[in-house]
């Protein structure tokens, strides 16, 4: 029997959705069409970065004034083609410049058909991003105890790994990261208290962004974060984004590191945009970039991340 959601502004309906499954992510709304190859595929993950969303589906930005709602659109009528992955990831600079609440609502308007489609929504949070407006925009569920004031973290648990998603957004439009001390705390006492599955992390920041002036556009303390996630065997990879530049690395621990590709404006000429593919495996992941243009020489990239 079909069930009728009584009228509701897109905002409460997802406000109601995020506070009912009292999660930290925007969660699935429908389970209805979940049977045969609409059914989430329990082991891919679709990665996606700076998407940057203005309040104005119209505007346009970056060296080659692309339109980033049409960008974001693209990567998931791309990401949705085939069975829908299991869950969504966005990795910072959800918001395009400030973190209006208006921005977040076009966000919404643009990942309600994941959520529709019985695929949650995780975000993290970047420099361009607002705590309070992300919330108040119903993207997810205000926590009454946030584990660490003022930071939007949290745990992921798939069948094959374990997502941790980190909040290095200091203030809005301050274009450095940092965890900070309460953070970097909470990270070793959730990563000891995970079970041995694989781990999966997840920031904005980069690590290594030092400007010609000297000014580091980096996480300022990556240091004490690597040292927590090298000693623990189980996590793999780091995932991030901000500097709108695909590419990865292994560390000599074995870690990778994972330079997500933005949805939006690339800051290099000829850099790829789009989103990535992840699919996980019991001893690996494997990632496929997909590009807004099908023509890009990267386009259909993998990446075998066998795990150390
Ligand atoms: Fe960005």
């Amino acid at each position: 029997m079909p069930i009728t959601l009584p009228p509701m502004t897109r905002r409460q309906m997802l406000q109601a959705a995020a506070a009912l499954a009292g999660s930290a992510a925007l969660p699935a709304l429908a389970r209805a069409r979940q049977d045969g190859d609409a059914r989430p595929d329990p082991h891919r993950v679709a990665l996606f970065s700076d998407t940057h969303i203005d309040l104005n589906p119209a505007t346009t930005a970056g060296r080659d004034n692309i339109n980033m709602t049409d960008y974001l659109n693209r990567c998931i009528e791309q990401a949705m083609a085939d069975r829908p992955p299991a869950h969504t990831m966005f990795c910072g600079d959800v918001a395009y410049l400030i973190g209006k609440t208006e921005d977040y609502d076009q966000f919404l308007a643009l990942v309600i058909r994941l959520l529709e489609a019985g695929v949650p929504v995780h975000c993290v949070l970047g420099n361009h991003d607002n705590y309070d407006n992300f919330f108040d925009a119903g993207i997810a569920q205000r926590p009454e105890a946030p584990p660490v004031a003022g930071k939007h973290v949290g745990v992921v648990r798939t069948e094959r790994a374990n997502w941790l998603l980190l909040d290095s957004l200091i203030e809005t439009d301050t274009v450095y990261g940092q965890l900070g001390e309460a953070q970097q705390d909470w990270l070793v006492r959730t990563l000891d208290g995970l079970d041995d599955k694989p781990v999966l992390v997840m920031v904005h920041h980069n690590f290594d962004w030092i400007q010609r002036d000297g000014s580091d556009w980096g996480l300022r303390d990556a240091g004490p974060m690597f040292e927590t996630l090298s000693q623990r065997q189980n996590v793999k990879a780091v995932f991030y984004g901000h500097s709108h530049d695909w590419k990865h690395s292994r560390r000599d621990d074995g870690l990778y590191l994972v330079n997500l590709p933005p949805t939006a404006y690339v800051f290099a000429p000829g850099k790829p945009n789009g989103w990535v593919d992840c699919r996980l495996a019991e001893d690996a992941a494997t990632l496929t970039l997909h590009c807004i243009d099908p023509r890009h020489e990267q386009h259909g990239e993998e990446v075998e991340l066998a795990y150390r």
